[in-house]
């Protein structure tokens, strides 16, 4: 029998199921380490509790996905027809489920299962990892490849402010926080203005007694709602054709979309760049709740002080501070690995100055592959404008061709050096430069690139002589639908045309 090379793939989250589920086509023998005792990853709501004080879900009981079905489903494996468009974090984590049951994920998974190392070792090029059972005894084994599966988002950022340490009331992540009852009747500052400070803002400002919100650059961001014009998705109309038009023109029709849906902030607090400067957020009644006073702006903080009161860089200060969140975002991290091997060590510290765009790299070439060390690559360490998913079954399919030999061999670590340099300065200019855009990337022009390394690029010309009139039009101009990528090449589903026509009609 010829031999399967083992692949170590870490975490069961949404990518390490994709992960499996490729490994299993491309006819590899995967082995999934997951340290909880379930799937779906940060989608499975857990509580804070004394056993677990850090769990590794950072979804709330209220979170609501914002990236609609047609646009996060699983390729091959279509997100119902019935069910609701934006999925409550349950019904993520049960889609997930219901896709290890269809390709039979669960015995590739070893559940409770921690990582605690995993190292390369230079004469073979193996990989050694290193993992402990709950209760269990820890054991070393060796792997032919490794996929890190273990997402971006479980290891908090934090901000350094004066008087962190003596503040009297509470001070947590957003990582921590699940429910908003505990705060009713309190005066609280949300830090930050991504989707976890709109969000929890939000929420907090139907209970608590005062929301202020922080944000660093004093303005808020542009704020998209779940729903466009016409009560369509705001995200189907993230086509391909969309993806064809002059930036200055899709932002003018975003802030066009904007103004006739949510509407736009005050003045003063309006976005001093462009939209496609940022991450977006998305929160279609957080202006509601703002023209309520229930939430307050505020800029940047300035100290924290001994008697409760937060101060602010315009000389303001507000008092009697109950709880403070922090909604500052997450570090891009593994920690059961030299850190060097994601965040590009020398190379890195020679070309950038130090801040938090430099302390929150991740050199990977790709956003997959470090340029030095070879049989690993990374899943899902992307920030994308988009649904991560159907970016991160590409990277899958990706990643199993190449252990195949199905597609070409990755260039030279100095070539793939050069390139991701470009990377970041083409980034640096495109997105302001903060900690959360260090890997931002729009999804569907990464997603094409690498369906044209793999072969499944839905070429129009192709589509239309294949498939007609009817998909060629969907595929450029509707719903940006991962079946798109099924429809040519390996791995082709015969029912992709099908749910494009369906997922369409929407
Ligand atoms: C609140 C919130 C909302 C979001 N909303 C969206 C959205 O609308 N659309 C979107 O596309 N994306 C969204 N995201 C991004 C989100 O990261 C992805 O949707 C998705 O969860 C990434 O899946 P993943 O499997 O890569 O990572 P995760 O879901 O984080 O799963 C990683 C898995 O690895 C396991 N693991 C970690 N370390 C180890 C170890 N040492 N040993 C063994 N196992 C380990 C974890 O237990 C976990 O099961 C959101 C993120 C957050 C925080
Ligand atoms: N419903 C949903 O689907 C949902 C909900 C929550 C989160 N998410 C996703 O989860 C991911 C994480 O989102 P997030 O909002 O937690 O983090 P984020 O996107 O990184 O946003 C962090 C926010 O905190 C600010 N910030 C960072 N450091 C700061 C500092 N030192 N002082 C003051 N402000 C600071 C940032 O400001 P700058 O912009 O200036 O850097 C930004 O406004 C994103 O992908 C997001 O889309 C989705």
């Amino acid at each position: 029998m010829d031999y399967k090379p083992r692949v170590a793939i870490i975490g069961a989250g949404v990518t390490g199921l994709i992960a499996i589920k490729q490994c299993l086509v491309a006819e590899l023998e995967p082995i999934c380490f997951e340290q909880t005792d379930h799937t779906g990853g940060l989608w499975r709501y857990t509580e804070v509790t004394e056993e677990n004080q850090n769990p590794h879900s950072s979804v709330y009981r209220s979170t609501i996905i914002n990236t609609c079905k047609e646009h996060m489903t699983l390729s091959d494996f279509p997100i119902p027809e019935d069910w609701p468009t934006f999925l409550p974090h349950y019904k993520v984590a049960e889609y997930y489920d219901l896709y290890a049951d269809k390709f039979n994920l669960w015995p590739h998974v070893r559940f409770n299962t921690t990582i605690l190392n995993a190292s390369m070792i230079p004469e073979t090029k193996k990989w050694k990892i290193a993992s402990i059972k709950k209760g269990g005894e820890k054991e070393e084994e060796e792997f032919d490849y490794v996929m890190v599966c273990t997402g971006h988002h479980s290891v908090p950022r934090l901000p350094n402010y004066q008087g962190m340490k003596t503040f009297p009331g509470k001070q947590i992540h957003s990582h921590f926080y699940k429910e908003p009852f505990a705060y009713a009747g309190k005066r609280v500052v949300v830090v930050g203005v991504g989707n976890s400070g709109m969000d929890i803002s939000v929420e907090l400002s139907h209970y608590a007694s005062q929301v202020y919100l922080v944000s660093r650059r004093g303005r808020l961001p542009w704020i998209l709602p779940r729903r466009g014009p016409f009560g369509r998705p705001f995200d189907h109309s993230n086509s391909r054709f969309a993806g064809l038009l002059p930036g200055f023109i899709r932002n003018y029709i975003v802030r066009l979309f904007i103004s006739l849906t949510t509407g736009l902030p005050p003045k003063h607090l309006q976005p001093l760049y462009p939209f496609s400067a940022a991450h977006p957020s998305v929160k279609p009644d957080f202006l509601d709740r703002l023209s309520t006073g229930t939430i307050v702006v505020k800029p940047d903080i300035l100290s924290l002080t001994t008697d409760g009161s937060v101060s602010f860089v315009d000389n303001t200060i507000v008092d009697n501070i109950d709880v403070i969140f922090y909604c500052t975002g997450y570090n891009n991290e593994v920690r059961f690995m030299d850190t060097e091997i994601i965040n590009g060590g020398d190379i890195v510290r020679k070309n950038f100055d130090e801040g938090e765009y430099r302390e929150n790299i991740t050199w990977l070439y790709k956003f997959m592959f470090p340029p030095r060390w070879s049989n690993i690559a990374f899943l899902g360490f992307v920030q994308q404008i988009g649904a991560i998913m159907p970016l991160c079954e590409l990277q899958a399919r990706y990643v199993t061709a190449l252990i195949k030999g199905k597609i070409s061999p990755l260039p030279s670590s100095e070539e793939m050096d050069k390139r991701i340099m470009a990377y970041h300065n083409r980034n640096r200019k495109k997105f302001y430069e903060a900690a959360r855009h260090t890997m931002e990337i729009e999804m569907m022009p990464y997603c094409d690139t690498i369906a044209k390394d793999i072969g499944c690029y839905p070429t129009l010309t192709k589509v239309l002589w294949k498939y007609g009139f009817g998909i060629w039009r969907r595929v450029l101009f509707g719903v940006p639908t991962p079946m798109q990528f099924r429809l040519l090449g390996p791995d082709r589903w015969p029912d992709a045309a099908k749910w494009i026509r369906i997922y369409n009609k929407s």
